[in-house]
Formats: structure tokens, sequence, C-alpha cells
């Protein structure tokens, strides 16, 4: 009403007053290769399939805008593996984790159900490598272990089926409704794996020479024992960097109708 009567006082006002409008938004604008889908879309699920599909070769040198560092190779800084079943009892503090592949993901499968505010997702990595600073304590088969050094590990075809749970909210300063992460179930498979682990720092080298024997010949068991501390950690990454993008555009922007 107040536009149209503006329309037929003067043009030129509703063009200062469209402009005004347009500078004040470009803090928030959507970065360009952020593909935007719609929430009516009857293919809403392909149309973020592709989305994320432009947004991997962005992942490999990083993308400022959204405060996300180059992802190959990932790097994190400390992953904590508290593990005890009947085949192990140990303690594993992997830094200065460096992951390379991660960008090379597929992404199979993406289901959102946007009354629920749940999103689904199957990702297919056909190989990382891995190398970490290590310190392991505890008993694997029986056998103490305890020891630091560098850890080396190559994984291929990796299935992860992530889970997430959000909830929207209202942000306090611009009062729109935004959406954030609750919860991150992770569940995954492994093809195949090599790990190592050299003995840097210890002086007992046949310790080292066992432990790896026993990586080569368990690693199966060894994986599934570790499953549910490696899935925290993937949960943790996800939340971590989608929560870049989810807390900076509000629901309206990134899914509007
Ligand atoms: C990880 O383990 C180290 C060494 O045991 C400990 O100092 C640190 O507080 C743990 N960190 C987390 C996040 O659990
Ligand atoms: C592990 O090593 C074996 C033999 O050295 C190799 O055939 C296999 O492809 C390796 N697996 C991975 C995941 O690198
Ligand atoms: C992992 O793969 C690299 C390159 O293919 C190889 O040099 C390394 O020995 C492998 N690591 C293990 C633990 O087999």
């Amino acid at each position: 009403m107040i536009n149209l009567v503006v329309i037929k006082m003067s043009q030129w006002k509703l063009l200062v007053l469209l402009s005004l409008l347009t500078i004040s938004q470009c803090n928030s604008e959507i970065p360009s290769f952020l593909k935007i889908c719609h929430r009516s879309d009857l293919h809403l699920n392909e149309c973020v399939k592709h989305s994320v599909e432009a947004i991997k070769p962005h992942l490999r040198v990083g993308i400022k805008e959204l405060n996300i560092p180059s992802c190959e190779p990932l790097k994190i800084s400390k992953i904590n593996i508290s593990q005890s079943s009947p085949t192990i009892a140990v303690k594993f503090v992997s830094t200065n984790i460096l992951i390379k592949g991660g960008t090379h993901f597929v992404l199979k499968k993406v289901n959102i159900d946007f009354d629920k505010n749940q999103i689904e997702l199957k990702i297919f990595f056909p190989r990382l490598s891995m190398t970490s600073d290590y310190d392991i304590n505890g008993r694997i088969m029986m056998i103490p272990i305890r020891g630091q050094g560098q850890s080396q590990g190559n994984f291929s075809e990796i299935n992860a089926d992530i889970m997430i749970q959000g909830e929207r909210y209202e942000n306090n300063i611009d009062k729109k409704i935004y959406f954030r992460i609750k919860d991150v179930l992770t569940y995954f498979d492994v093809g195949h794996a090599n790990m190592s682990l050299d003995n840097s720092f210890n002086r007992d080298k046949t310790l080292a020479l066992g432990m790896n024997t026993f990586l080569r010949d368990n690693w199966k068991t060894v994986a599934v024992d570790m499953k549910p501390a490696i899935g925290n950690s993937i949960a943790d990454l996800v939340k971590k960097y989608t929560e870049e993008i989810f807390s900076k555009y509000p629901l309206d922007l990134l899914l509007p109708l």
C-alpha cells in the first residue's frame, strides 16, 4: 500500500529506497557458488545434491566468506578415542591430524524432511589417507600397549550415513528464523584399511613391530571397536562446518519458499 503511494508520488524515491535496501542486505548476501534451492521444489533433494556438488571445488581451497579453511588436506588438531570392549581397552590420542582425499567424496543421497528439521546424507569416500601423531595407552587382546609416535593409515571405500536433527530458532538480533544442529548421528563402513604406527618416540622397536602386525591382521576388529569414537569425531566435524553456513543465513534465504 505504502509502496504504491510512493510510486505514484515519485518514482525516484522508490528507486532510492530499493537501492538502500539492496546495500543494507549486501553483507548477508549468499556467495554465488552457493546454489539456492526452493523448499517447494518437487526435486528439492536433487537440487541440494547439486548445490553440495558445486561447493566441492571450493572446499578444496577453503571458503573465506564462510570461515571454512581448505579441506584438502583436512586438518584436525586432536581426536581422543577411548574405547573399552572385550578385545580392546585403549586411550588413543591423535594430534596434528592430516586427512587427504576428503573432498573427493561422492554425495549419494540427500533426503530433507523440512517439517521434521531432518537431513539425511549418504556419502561415499573412495579413499582417505591420514597421518597423525599418536599416544596410545591400554590393552589390545590382553597385551599392554603404550607408546607414542607417528601413525599413517589408508582407508578405502568408506560409506557414511549421516542423520542430522536440527531445530529452528529466532535470532535475537535480526528476529529472523535460523536453523541449527541439535544432533548428528553417523554410521559408517570401511571397505579396507591399512594402518601403521611408527615408534619414533619410543626405544622399544619390537613393540611397534608387534603392534603393526596386529593392526594388519586385525584392522577390521579394531575398526569396528573404534567406530563409535570415530563416528563422534565425524559428527563434530559435520556440525562445525555446516554451522558456519546455517548460523550466517536465515532459513528463508537458504531455503526460500
Ligand atoms: C584428550 O586426552 C588428553 C590426554 O589424555 C586429555 O588431556 C584431554 O583433556 C582429552 N581431551 C578431550 C577433549 O577429551
Ligand atoms: C593396503 O595394502 C594392500 C597391500 O599392501 C593393498 O593392496 C591395499 O590396496 C591397501 N589398502 C588401502 C586402503 O590402501
Ligand atoms: C598408504 O598408501 C601410501 C601411498 O599409496 C603408501 O605409501 C603407504 O605405505 C600406505 N600405508 C600403509 C600403512 O600401508
